[in-house]
């Protein structure tokens, strides 16, 4: 094709690449190329790449539309950019026709606008809920095994960094106690004290922020002098609906103190619809359960069984907890927990779990909630310190592909971090 290689001659004038060729603008009409070689040169105007890009919009002559068609119908055609030249591969790339392929999906992967366009799944700072660590201390004391984390003064700290994430879009919490050894017992009780450490720091900062969105959790093991979730009986067996009527009580102090979203974790069975009830027959109609639905006996736990000093005493969680090797059940709790009432349902761990996120998900129209528990905070931010990955773009990373497989919101200790992320690259 002779013309293309015409065409292709435009040349470079600092910078912006004058057309030589007008012509090929025009459709492949043969009146048109007739008229065109009529065409007066007086007449012809020219865009150049110079004053539409460098110097803005090129400069008007004052032609009505039907001026500017009929210049165009004589064969007067404004200049315009020349087609681009093909790009050179490097000397050496072989020679090839090219695939017979009706489709190639690196079409809508070309650009960042084209990627931004077709993305499926976003991330934003509304779909975090943050994890904080409190204690009876005044300071903030650091927690070894999950670095950037702290076990925060209620009273200080705790406002401090809801305060931080509130600045950048994190307007949802949720509280784990560190409890003295001595308020600890067999039973829990300390877990429904109206004056506890969990009620308290509520009433604060909804003092402060009543806007927060306030999150608990429902299980007994912070409180427990055994570090189960349940009443252990002298066997060894984690006593279930007796658990059940301490929990109850543990989230009605919670929704009195002005909890949100109850959160029960400790797997007993029936625990949505029997805190349901209760919540009820107190008159906390409004407050929701998000029901930890298929939270599974985990090994990623263990940073935040350091943080909160609350490993079982003896044995492990597997009587409660379900087996990790265990992907039907979670329908079996899921369909439990739809029915009791839990408005909002979780997966724990997230990201070894995606499988069980999208299962939840493809099964429920209820919202789906992932915990991105310690072990993996604590992977991820130990392979950034020891610089074998990326810190930050693996966090974003992981927190996307939670999101993909199907979650609404994710429990993250990186909520901060992640949220001041996004908002940076907003910006
Ligand atoms: C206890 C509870 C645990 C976590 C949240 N709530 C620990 C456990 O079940 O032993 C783990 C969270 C994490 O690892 O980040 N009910």
């Amino acid at each position: 094709m002779a013309s293309t290689t015409a065409l292709n001659s435009g040349c470079n004038v600092g910078g912006a690449v004058v057309n030589r060729n007008p012509l090929f603008l025009r459709p492949p009409s043969s009146t048109l190329v007739k008229q065109s070689r009529r065409r007066s040169p007086k007449l012809r105007f020219t865009v150049r790449a110079s004053e539409t890009h460098a110097d803005g919009p090129t400069k008007k002559l004052g032609l009505s539309d039907a001026e500017c068609e009929a210049a165009v119908v004589a064969g007067t055609v404004p200049e315009a950019p020349p087609i681009p030249s093909k790009p050179a591969a490097p000397s050496g790339s072989p020679m090839v026709p090219s695939l017979p392929l009706s489709r190639r999906p690196r079409r809508n992967r070309k650009s960042p606008a084209l990627r931004a366009a077709f993305q499926e799944t976003t991330l934003s700072p509304a779909n975090f809920v943050y994890p904080l660590f409190i204690h009876e201390g005044e300071d903030d004391t650091p927690i070894g095994a999950m670095p950037g984390c702290y076990r925060l003064g209620w009273r200080h700290g705790l406002l401090e960094e809801v305060s931080k994430a509130r600045d950048v879009g994190v307007n949802s919490i949720v509280l784990f106690p560190k409890v003295p050894d001595a308020l600890k017992s067999p039973t829990g009780d300390e877990a429904y004290n109206e004056n506890g450490l969990v009620p308290r720091a509520i009433r604060l900062l909804k003092d402060k922020y009543p806007d927060l969105v306030i999150y608990t959790d429902v299980a007994l093991d912070p409180y427990s002098s055994d570090g189960h979730d349940g009443i252990v009986r002298e066997d060894g067996v984690i006593m279930n609906d007796e658990t059940v009527h301490q929990l109850c009580k543990q989230a009605i102090a919670q929704a009195g103190a002005g909890a949100d979203v109850v959160s029960p974790s400790d797997m007993m069975d029936g625990r949505v619809g029997a805190i349901r009830a209760a919540l009820d027959s107190e008159g906390f109609q409004h407050v929701s359960i998000m029901s930890y639905t298929a939270k599974y006996a985990s090994s990623f736990y263990g940073p935040f069984r350091d943080a909160l000093d609350s490993n079982p005493r003896f044995g492990d969680k597997k009587t409660y907890q379900m087996n990790p090797a265990n992907y039907r059940e979670a329908l079996i709790e899921t369909s439990e927990d739809e029915a009791e009432g839990a408005d909002i349902l979780l997966v724990k761990p997230g990201l070894p779990y995606l499988d069980i996120i999208r299962l939840l998900r493809d099964n429920s129209s209820l919202p789906i909630a992932a915990y991105q528990v310690s072990g993996e905070y604590s992977m991820i931010k130990a392979g950034g310190v020891l610089k074998m990955i990326d810190e930050e773009r693996v966090m974003l990373e992981s927190l996307m592909c939670l999101r993909r497989a199907g979650a609404d919101i994710i429990l993250t200790y990186f909520a901060l971090q992640a949220a001041r992320c996004l908002c940076d690259e907003k910006r």
